[in-house]
């Protein structure tokens, strides 16, 4: 199976011949039935700062939200369902999974679950913060390594302190912020020699995006190994972020553990009608991909011709530099209606900028080239 077919599980057929030619896009989106874009925020303003998917959600999700509002005033939303349909789409078994409210309370049942005082997290910087913040209300350690200098984990510095004692592990693979991967066989490679006592959280939100050959994804694992927690989510490619379902894929026992600390009788009304119609329609994931595609070779056109340099990206956003102070730029940014990036120590010379649709790329190109103009960038 190809690289891309291994990753989608066989639902993004025919993107092989896929080449991103600007313009494509547009006679595309015309031709898609029942699409309608999704919504810029209520003032005009373009935001590209989330790493949301800006198609909206499918129109099969959306006809499905507007069916199954009736059922708003009713427990349940078709979770045995959610979790067949789910199980299709993966190639796993309901039992190994476990739904939660965006992959976002995966991540905290985690730690409920698999952190302690005597139990550290070891995990990147820069990488997606949220699983450190629950140290908040349950003290853990965190270590952090810095990344390589090619913006991968450090596989070498983090297993070596994983051998002190029982550890979690955070992979975001593809990484956040940064776009960029970890090789997967030196992880792997990790995985296969490592004891129970370490536990691997494999953060894939962005995975359907990677095109580097050195990425895989991290389910063969799950069958083998109960300390491999494979977290998944339905914001991205599903363009579902304000539904909240995100999931993890883990061995069977795992799950009992995980679903001991999950909120009951996710998901919600609207998000599991919203999920079943996704899972089941079979162009979604392709066009995500396409509309990330045309609007990632616009972006990375425009900073080549400026002369910006950029990390190269397996996501649906990216980092790159912009010759100034970064808050400057983003204020800037936010007065011309974009607004772009945040804060990401120690990078604080790069802006992470989200892809949004290729005509508000557009947009962000002529802005940035204007500021160029001005001396600004
Ligand atoms: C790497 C990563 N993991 C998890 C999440 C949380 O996503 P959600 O809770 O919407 O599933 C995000 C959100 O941006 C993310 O970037």
């Amino acid at each position: 199976m190809d690289r891309r077919g291994f990753v989608t599980s066989g639902m993004a057929a025919g993107l092989a011949g896929f080449t991103g030619a600007s313009g494509a896009i547009g006679t595309f989106l015309d031709r898609a039935p029942g699409f309608a874009r999704g919504k810029t925020l209520a003032n005009g303003d373009i935001r590209l700062s989330s790493n949301e998917n800006p198609l909206g959600v499918s129109p099969a999700a959306r006809q499905a939200i507007i069916d199954a509002i009736v059922d708003s005033n009713r427990y349940g939303g078709r979770r045995q369902e959610v979790l067949d349909e789910l199980a299709r789409f993966l190639g796993v078994k309901t039992e190994n999974l476990t739904l939660g409210f965006g992959s976002t309370e995966i991540l905290q049942v985690c730690t409920q679950a698999f952190q302690g005082p005597n139990t550290p997290l070891i995990m990147a910087e820069p990488t997606f913060e949220d699983v450190m913040d629950y140290q908040d209300t349950m003290p853990f350690e965190v270590h952090t390594v810095p990344l390589t200098a090619d913006l991968q984990h450090d596989v070498g510095r983090m297993r070596e302190l994983s051998k002190k004692r029982p550890s979690v592990v955070y992979f975001c693979n593809p990484n956040n912020p940064t776009g960029t991967i970890t090789n997967s066989a030196d992880i792997d490679a990790w995985i296969a020699e490592a004891p129970e006592t370490t536990v691997f959280l494999m953060d894939e939100a962005y995975l359907e995006y990677v095109t580097d050959d050195r990425y895989w994804h991290a389910l063969k694992w799950i069958e083998q190994k109960p300390n491999v927690v494979v977290i998944r989510t339905f914001s991205k490619i599903f363009a579902m972020a304000g539904l909240r379902l995100g999931y993890a894929v883990t061995h069977p026992t795992t799950a009992v553990r995980l679903n001991e600390h999950v909120i009951q009788n996710s998901p919600n009304v609207l998000a599991g009608a919203a999920a079943v119609a996704s899972l089941r329609d079979e162009g979604i994931v392709e066009r995500s991909i396409k509309v990330n595609e045309e609007a990632k070779s616009i972006v990375i056109q425009t900073l080549d011709e400026l002369g910006l340099d950029h990390v190269p990206t397996n996501a649906n956003f990216l980092m790159h530099r912009i010759n100034g102070d970064l808050r400057t730029y983003r204020n800037r940014m936010a007065d011309a209606g974009l607004l772009v990036g945040r804060d990401f120590p120690p990078m604080l010379d790069h802006n992470r900028l989200s892809f949004g649709l290729p005509d508000e790329m557009d947009r962000w190109a002529s802005t940035i080239k204007d500021f160029r103009k001005k001396g600004w960038v």
